[in-house]
């Protein structure tokens, strides 16, 4: 099978699972990211194209906070390519972005190696910033009843896998802007990336001070 084959599969795998999805997670996430992926790869002459986008369409196979082992992503994304045959060199370095490239409620510690690993990540981070990132926020907090903002409720940020699922519970989605959709700017690894992030950034401190300033009937 040629890499455009072996690609085209995989999106098609990616789109029939994440369907309808309402968490923020569907395909259209999984989508974003691999076409971000390909413009970051651009400019990084030295990423393995094939890696780089097999990554990114399935860097989120399956989702930390609503499975207990570690390992279900990176098994999971063996096994599609396992079974269309894909080389096991190119299996290995996809399982290794896979199983590294999640922001796990802060408490991912993992140095990204690889290049197209850093560009994997650089790219779901991006997803999560900006305009579209807004829109993420609010529609996972829809889907776990969450208030959108109270001024009682004090910002936190999280130390353990644990503390950031029971955040998911307890926290509104206006302090998911301070554990996490602020922070990302500054962990971006590529140059391309970093430069669409200060604009996202500025987007997000912008939609911040109107939402305050609304909230108190200011404006
Ligand atoms: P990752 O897959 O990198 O670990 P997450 O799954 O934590 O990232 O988050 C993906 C997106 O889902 C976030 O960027 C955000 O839009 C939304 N999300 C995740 N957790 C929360 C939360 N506690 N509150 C609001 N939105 C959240
Ligand atoms: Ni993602």
């Amino acid at each position: 099978m040629n890499q455009q084959t072996i690609i085209s599969k995989t999106a098609e795998f990616v789109e029939a699972k994440f369907k309808g999805e309402g968490s923020g997670h569907d395909w259209w996430h999984m989508y974003r990211v691999w076409q971000l992926a390909r413009t970051l790869a651009d400019e990084e002459p030295t990423a393995n194209k094939l890696v780089t986008e097999l990554g990114a369409l399935l860097h989120d196979i399956a989702d930390w906070k609503f499975h207990d082992d570690d390992e279900a992503g990176p098994k999971a994304a063996r096994q599609w390519l396992e079974s269309i045959a894909v080389a096991e060199d190119i299996i290995a370095q996809v399982e290794y972005i896979v199983r590294y490239s999640s922001w796990k409620g802060g408490t991912n510690k993992h140095a990204m190696k690889t290049i197209e690993g850093k560009i994997v990540q650089d790219a779901d981070r991006l997803d999560a910033i900006g305009a579209i990132g807004i829109a993420r926020v609010f529609a996972f907090g829809g889907m776990h009843d969450r208030p959108l903002y109270d001024p009682a409720n004090k910002i936190k940020t999280y130390k353990t896998v644990a503390e950031a699922k029971q955040g998911i519970k307890d926290g509104t989605s206006v302090n998911h802007f301070y554990e996490k959709l602020l922070l990302l700017k500054d962990g971006m690894h590529t140059d391309a990336a970093k430069k669409l992030a200060e604009h996202r950034h500025a987007v997000m401190e912008q939609y911040l001070e109107e939402f305050y300033a609304e909230w108190d009937g200011q404006r």
